[in-house]
């Protein structure tokens, strides 16, 4: 057997966590000869909670599972890891002003970043999910200066997920016979999910999705909308938020650094952007259509875009440039 791997998650005691520790914890993400040790990261009020999941856990007697850790203090949770998945960050609460709430996930993403960058390995993997998660991602990564930016990434995947899923089920085919939606962008409203160069396999052989969805309109509006407001729409049936999917996508992206995606396919990760693809400003986390090997990604270049994409990709950059011109503010502070 391998040496067990050290992985966090904060946030452990939340509903995200809830339905993500266990697939971790039985071996769906990091392989199923991969011992794992388990750290759990909440706050100091939520430790009594934990001590419940941690319970649960030990109950499920997996055989992967070498130790679990509960803790609220950095230097405990972020020391020698191999893979950090930081999904706690702070709530809108009512009345709260967009711009505080802003400052105040700087404050936890600056102090998680020093955290990385004072007692992880130097190879951790680190994906951000507590939103704004693109921009909790870049504040991490700066405040982490001695970890390569590549090995930072926010969660796109569910947005991507759903993409792939609204196609196949117009289409009749399960969602595996639908690949290379992109997802670009923020994650969030103005994300805008891209269906040029996604394929169906559909009567036997691979068409381009125009082709096979036969319903252009539906495609340019109702989709992109429905994918768009996909999260509203789940806390305004379920009265919580998505959580089940959220962590199943949580499973993919990791997953997929951990162990390279397919031949021929991509997915959709925010990454680092340098400059250097589809005239996306550089020094921001934005989702891109990505392959990875060797526990590396890279963006898929030389995808044509066309004006109706392109102005939507412009326009969720936008939103992000602003966010993180008010992020970098707070930094100093
Ligand atoms: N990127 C995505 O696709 C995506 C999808 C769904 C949810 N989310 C985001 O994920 C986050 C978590 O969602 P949830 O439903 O699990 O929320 P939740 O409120 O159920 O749980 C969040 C947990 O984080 C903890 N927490 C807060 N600050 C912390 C800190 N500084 N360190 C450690 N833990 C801290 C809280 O105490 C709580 O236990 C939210 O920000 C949500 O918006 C992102
Ligand atoms: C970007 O997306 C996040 C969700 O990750 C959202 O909270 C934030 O408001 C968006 N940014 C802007 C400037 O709208
Ligand atoms: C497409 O689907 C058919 C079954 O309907 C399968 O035999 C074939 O291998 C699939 N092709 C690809 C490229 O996945
Ligand atoms: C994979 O990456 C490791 C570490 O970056 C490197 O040492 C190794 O040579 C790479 N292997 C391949 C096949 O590229
Ligand atoms: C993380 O950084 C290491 C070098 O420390 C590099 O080999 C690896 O490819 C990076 N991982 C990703 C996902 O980019």
């Amino acid at each position: 057997m391998a040496e067990p791997i050290r992985v966090l998650v904060t946030g452990a005691a939340g509903q995200i966590a809830y339905s993500l520790l266990f697939s971790i914890a039985k071996g769906d993400v990091f392989g199923k000869d991969q011992p794992i040790i388990l750290i759990l990261l909440d706050i100091s009020p939520m430790l009594p909670v934990l001590e419940g999941v941690v319970m649960e856990l030990q109950d499920c007697a997996l055989p992967l599972l070498n130790d679990i850790i509960p803790t609220d203090k950095e230097e405990v949770g972020f020391k020698d890891l191999d893979a950090a998945i930081l999904v706690g960050s702070m709530p809108r609460k009512d009345g709260m002003e967009r711009k505080d709430l802003l400052k105040a996930n700087v404050a936890i993403f600056k102090s998680q970043g020093a955290a990385l960058e004072k007692y992880a390995k130097k190879t951790v993997k680190v994906l951000v999910v507590g939103n704004p998660a693109n921009t909790n991602c870049l504040i991490a990564a700066k405040s982490a200066p001695s970890i390569p930016k590549e090995n930072f990434s926010c969660l796109t995947r569910l947005d991507h997920n759903r993409a792939r899923s609204q196609v196949a089920m117009r289409c009749g085919v399960p969602a595996t016979q639908v690949k290379n939606v992109i997802i670009w962008g923020n994650h969030s409203s103005t994300q805008y999910p891209d269906v040029h160069h996604c394929m169906v396999n559909m009567s036997g052989s691979e068409q381009a999705c125009f082709e096979a969805v036969k319903d252009d309109a539906w495609l340019k509006g109702e989709f992109i909308a429905t994918v768009q407001q996909r999260g509203a729409a789940v806390i305004k049936a379920r009265k919580l938020s998505s959580a089940m999917s959220a962590a199943k996508a949580i499973c993919d992206h990791m997953r997929d650094i951990w162990t390279g995606t397919p031949d021929g396919e991509f997915t959709s990760m925010g990454v680092y952007s340098s400059g250097n693809s589809y005239g996306v400003p550089e020094d921001l986390i934005y989702s891109f259509p990505v392959q990875i090997k060797n526990k590396s990604w890279k963006i898929v270049d030389g995808l044509a875009i066309n004006d109706f994409s392109r102005s939507k990709m412009d326009a969720t950059a936008t939103e992000l440039i602003e966010e993180r011109d008010t992020a970098v503010t707070f930094l100093g502070v």
